[in-house]
């Protein structure tokens, strides 16, 4: 089984994560700008929303890489929203890819907002969200 991981970040909370994610697979965390060189079975998706939105290059992202993508995996942190899921879920529509219905969303830290979140709980917890992912997999 071949895992990806992919993150957009404008202030470091979603590669924190997808770090977290990386460290505890042995695999690299690359930014969406780095496109799929080959089919991933399991693609993290890690991300967040920017003025209500998922930023355009996470949905450019998935559009020009669709063809390389098994299962989608939303990860995501917003200081607002409870998550970013029904906004993935019609990019994945749009591009006729699988979204996984487990999904991991924590508080991200914007200004004064939430302070140190992503923290330490917030990344063990993803790592067991990571595990029971891969589990179903098995
Ligand atoms: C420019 C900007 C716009 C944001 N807009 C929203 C928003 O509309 N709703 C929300 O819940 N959080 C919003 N946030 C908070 C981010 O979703 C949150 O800080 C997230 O953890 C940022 O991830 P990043 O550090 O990887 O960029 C915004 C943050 C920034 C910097």
């Amino acid at each position: 089984m071949t895992i990806a991981i992919r993150y957009f970040t404008q202030t470091g909370n979603t590669k924190k994560m997808a770090d977290a994610i990386a460290e505890h697979l042995g695999i690299l965390a690359k930014p969406v700008t780095d496109d799929l060189d080959a089919k991933a079975d399991i693609l993290f998706i890690c991300n967040s929303v920017y003025y209500i939105g998922i930023h355009k290059s996470v949905k450019e992202f998935i559009a020009r890489n669709k063809a390389n993508i098994g299962t989608l995996v939303n990860v995501s942190s917003a200081a607002l929203i409870e998550s970013s899921y029904k906004k993935m879920k019609k990019i994945a529509k749009a591009n006729a890819v699988n979204l996984l219905e487990m999904e991991y969303h924590c508080k991200g830290s914007f200004k004064s907002i939430h302070k140190g979140h992503p923290n330490d709980e917030d990344l063990k917890n993803l790592i067991a969200f990571v595990d029971e992912v891969l589990k179903e997999y098995k």
